[in-house]
């Protein structure tokens, strides 16, 4: 049925306009009790096995919402109406800009992608931060918080643009996510170079500790897939180093290798994410959970389309999975189906918990 509606509707109009319009009717919906209790009801996950425990929040299930699908925080509601366990905002900059040009999100249908360079589109820190502050407490999601750098802020500023943020946002973030790994603002990668990356780490985890004083705000940092295997462990080792709580992998690539899609489309510059980022994205993972173990938790992400690959990427070592560009083209049933699907897996599997399978084909390899 979605399907259907995608090819004769969202497939014909812009995907930006589609992106919007498709937001509107979820916050609509979310916006009306009736609609919402009934969708929730149907969509949200309510499998006990999957209950777990990540980050030291207490989850009703593994799969959540990656960042870039509500930057601003404007359907946290609406997005977990549909079955996201939790919901990563932004990404949010100290400053609000209005992100690159037009045209600037592509669709690849053959290959289940998407190429995007939005370039950090937000109403910045200010604004998100008085939109969650105003939240119904009622309404009770995990909510983490993505940050990165305001584009015009000069590379050896990025350290003060990325704690204004977190000073203005930690209070009302579940969890923390340094964003370094966007390709689409210049010069932020090189943060992930470890030189760079010890003192933003550090100067964010101080201004988190300082600003909320009540409870431990957990810090995450998400990284590219474009990094040498290398490049990778040092981020590990610098996670563990520095007392991170996790690492998301990953964000998007600037590869464009092995796609089926032809014509000028793949040669737009910016960030490909969907099916064609499955592997490298499922390897990124695999390396971190042999170099850290259970020291860190994981967030696997990146072309996750099914419950056959989230439940891959929690054998690979994530806690937690998220999914973005399959949800424009699975649906509203999407994280619903993520959840149902990893439930009779897991039942299906020697695990006894959700927690006993992290991380199982990582430790069958190395024992
Ligand atoms: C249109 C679009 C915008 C995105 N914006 C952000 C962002 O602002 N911050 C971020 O950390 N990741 C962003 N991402 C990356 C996703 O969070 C995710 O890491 C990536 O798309 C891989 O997951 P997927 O294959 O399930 O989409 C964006 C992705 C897309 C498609």
């Amino acid at each position: 049925m979605y399907k259907l509606f995608f090819n004769l509707v969202f497939k014909r109009m812009d995907p930006e306009k589609a992106h919007y319009l498709a937001f509107r009717w979820i916050r609509l919906a979310a916006r009306t009790p009736v609609l919402r209790t009934f969708v929730a009801a149907a969509l949200a996950p309510r499998y006990k096995e999957l209950r777990t425990e990540a980050l030291g929040l207490r989850m009703h299930g593994p799969f959540g919402l990656a960042a870039g699908f509500d930057k601003n925080a404007i359907a946290i509601d609406g997005m977990t109406m549909l079955g996201f366990d939790h919901i990563e905002i932004g990404t949010v900059t100290g400053e609000p800009q209005p992100g690159n040009p037009k045209k600037r999100l592509f669709r690849l249908v053959q290959d289940r992608a998407l190429i995007n360079r939005m370039g950090f589109n937000n109403e910045g820190s200010l604004a998100v931060a008085a939109r969650l502050a105003s939240r119904n407490p009622v309404f009770r999601t995990t909510v983490g918080v993505n940050i990165g750098k305001t584009k015009v802020v000069p590379e050896e500023e990025a350290v003060g643009d990325y704690v204004k943020s977190t000073e203005r946002l930690a209070a009302f973030a579940d969890y923390l996510v340094v964003n370094v790994s966007s390709p689409n603002t210049p010069g932020l990668r090189n943060l992930q170079a470890t030189e760079a990356l010890r003192p933003l780490l550090t100067a964010v985890r101080e201004a988190a500790d300082r600003t909320v004083r009540a409870r431990h705000v957990p810090l995450l940092v998400k990284i590219a897939p474009d990094l040498a295997d290398e490049d990778v462990d040092a981020v590990a080792d610098l996670a563990v180093e520095l007392g991170l709580d996790g690492i998301i992998a990953t964000n998007t690539t600037i590869s464009r290798a092995g796609l089926r899609t032809r014509g000028d489309v793949v040669n737009e510059t910016g960030g490909l994410s969907g099916a064609p980022l499955k592997e490298r994205s499922l390897e990124v993972l695999r390396r971190l959970y042999a170099r850290v173990g259970d020291k860190i938790t994981l967030v696997g992400v990146g072309g996750v389309e099914n419950a056959e690959d989230a439940w891959q990427r929690i054998l690979a070592g994530a806690t937690l999975v998220q999914g973005y560009s399959a949800f424009i083209y699975e649906g509203p049933f999407y994280a619903r189906a993520i959840h149902k699907g990893l439930a009779a897996r897991l039942n299906n599997s020697p695990h006894a918990t959700l927690a006993d399978a992290v991380g199982a084909d990582v430790k069958k390899v190395s024992a």
